[in-house]
C-alpha cells in the first residue's frame, strides 16, 4: 500500500516538508487507540530465532532505524511501532542549532537515493532528555542508541568536550552510544576520523564509561569514504581503545555513477548508490580485524536480500533510513521473514 498509494503523493513534495508532514500523520496515528495495536500487528514479526545479543545487549531482530531521522527523540515509540528492533536517536549536539539554510535534503528519484546536508539541526541534548525521561524504560521497551555529535561553532580543538557534555547527559536515557565524526555536513568534522584525535576522543568517552557504575557499548560511526589504509587504522583504534563496536557507514561525498539530473548538490548521498560501498567497508574491517569486533551495517539497504548481504559480509545488526523512506514499513517486515526463511 505504501509503495503503490502512498509514496506517490507523498513524493509530489518537497522531501523536508514531507518529512514533517509524516512525522505529524505517524504521531497522529498513534494517538488513536487501536492504532499501536493495528500497526504492531501489520509490521511486527516476533519470533525468539529473530534475536540477537550484541555488545552485551538483547535485540529483539537485528533491523534498527538509523541516525538522523528522529534526531530530537520525538517518534521513537511510534516508529518502533512499525517493526524495529532498535532506535538511534540523534545526531544531537550540547546545544541547539539549526542545521544548514533550506533547502538542504533532496530525492534523487532515479537512483534511488538522498543527498542531505541537513547540517545536525537539532534541539539540543537536554531537550531530547526532557523527552526520554518522559518514557521510563519498562518491560518491553526499544532498545535506544544515542548518536552524538558537536555543535557547528565548537572548533575541532574543543570537540572532545561536546561529545562529553551529550555522553554525560543521555547515559541514564539510551542503551549504546555512537560517536559520529562522519558527516560530511559539518565543516572539518571528518578530520576527527584521523588517528591521533580519534584515539583521544574514544579514549576520554571510555575513561568516563569505565567510571560508570554501569559500562553503555560505545560505537564507532564511520564514513564510507576512508581508504584501506584508514579503516586499518579504525581497527587499531577500536582494539586499543577498546570500544564496543563499529557503525559502517554514514553517507558519501562520492557522486559515481548517478543519473539524477539534482546529482551535484552538496552533502551526503544515501541510498541504492550507496549499498556496493558500505558493504565492502563492512567486510573488509570484518575480515581484516578477524571479526574481532561487531559492526552495524548501513548504507543502501532497500531489499530483504541488500540486508542479507550486510549480515553475510560481517555485520551483525542493520540499520535502515533511505530504504525505509523509499520502500516503506513493509521492509522491515520483509527483512526479519526472509531471516526467518534463509
Ligand atoms: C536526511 C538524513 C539525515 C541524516 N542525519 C544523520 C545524523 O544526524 N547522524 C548520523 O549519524 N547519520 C545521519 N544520516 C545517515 C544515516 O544514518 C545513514 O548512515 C545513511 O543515510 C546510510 O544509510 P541509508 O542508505 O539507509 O540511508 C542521515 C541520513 C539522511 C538521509
Amino acid at each position: 500500500m505504501y509503495k503503490s498509494l502512498i509514496r506517490p503523493i507523498l513524493f509530489r513534495f518537497d522531501p523536508e516538508k514531507i518529512h514533517h508532514f509524516t512525522f505529524s500523520s505517524i504521531r497522529f496515528l498513534n494517538s488513536i487507540p487501536g492504532i499501536p495495536s493495528l500497526l504492531k500487528s501489520m509490521y511486527e514479526v516476533n519470533d525468539p530465532r529473530l534475536e540477537r545479543e550484541v555488545f552485551g545487549l538483547k535485540f529483539k531482530n537485528p533491523v534498527g532505524l538509523a541516525a538522523g531521522l528522529d534526531k530530537d527523540a520525538k517518534l521513537y515509540k511510534e516508529l518502533a511501532n512499525m517493526g524495529f528492533g532498535f532506535i538511534e536517536i540523534g545526531t544531537l549536539t550540547p546545544k541547539p542549532q539549526d542545521g544548514n539554510p533550506k533547502k538542504r535534503l533532496f530525492r534523487l528519484r532515479e537512483d534511488g537515493g538522498l543527498i542531505n546536508r541537513m547540517g545536525f539541526n537539532n534541539g539540543g541534548v537536554q531537550e531530547a532528555v526532557e523527552r526520554l525521561k518522559k518514557n521510563p524504560k519498562g518491560k518491553g521497551h526499544v532498545l535506544i542508541g544515542g548518536n552524538i555529535g558537536k555543535n557547528k561553532v565548537t572548533p575541532n580543538e574543543d570537540a572532545v568536550s561536546d561529545y562529553e557534555i551529550c555522553f554525560d547527559a543521555l547515559y541514564d536515557y539510551v542503551d549504546y552510544f555512537v560517536v559520529n565524526v562522519s558527516s560530511p555536513n559539518t565543516p572539518n568534522l571528518r578530520e576527527l576520523q584521523d588517528k591521533e584525535p580519534l584515539t583521544n576522543l574514544l579514549q576520554t568517552l571510555q575513561d568516563k564509561n569505565a567510571a560508570k557504575p554501569v559500562q553503555k557499548p560505545i560505537l564507532l560511526k564511520i564514513a564510507p569514504d576512508l581508504t584501506d589504509e584508514q579503516l586499518l587504522d579504525i581497527i587499531d583504534i577500536v582494539k586499543t581503545t577498546k570500544i564496543a563496536g563499529v557503525i559502517a557507514t554514514n553517507t558519501t561525498i562520492s557522486r559515481e555513477g548517478l543519473v539524477s539530473e539534482n546529482k551535484q548538490e552538496t552533502g551526503g548521498l544515501s541510498g541504492k548508490p550507496l549499498t556496493k560501498r558500505s558493504t565492502e567497508v563492512i567486510r573488509f574491517l570484518s575480515e581484516k580485524s578477524n571479526k574481532a569486533f561487531p559492526i552495524i551495517g548501513v548504507g543502501g539497504i532497500h531489499t530483504a536480500d541488500d540486508a542479507i548481504e550486510k549480515l553475510e559480509a560481517g555485520a551483525s545488526l542493520i540499520q535502515l533510513y533511505t530504504g525505509f523512506i523509499y520502500e516503506g514499513p513493509a521492509l522491515i517486515k520483509d527483512i526479519n521473514k526472509k531471516l526467518l526463511n534463509s
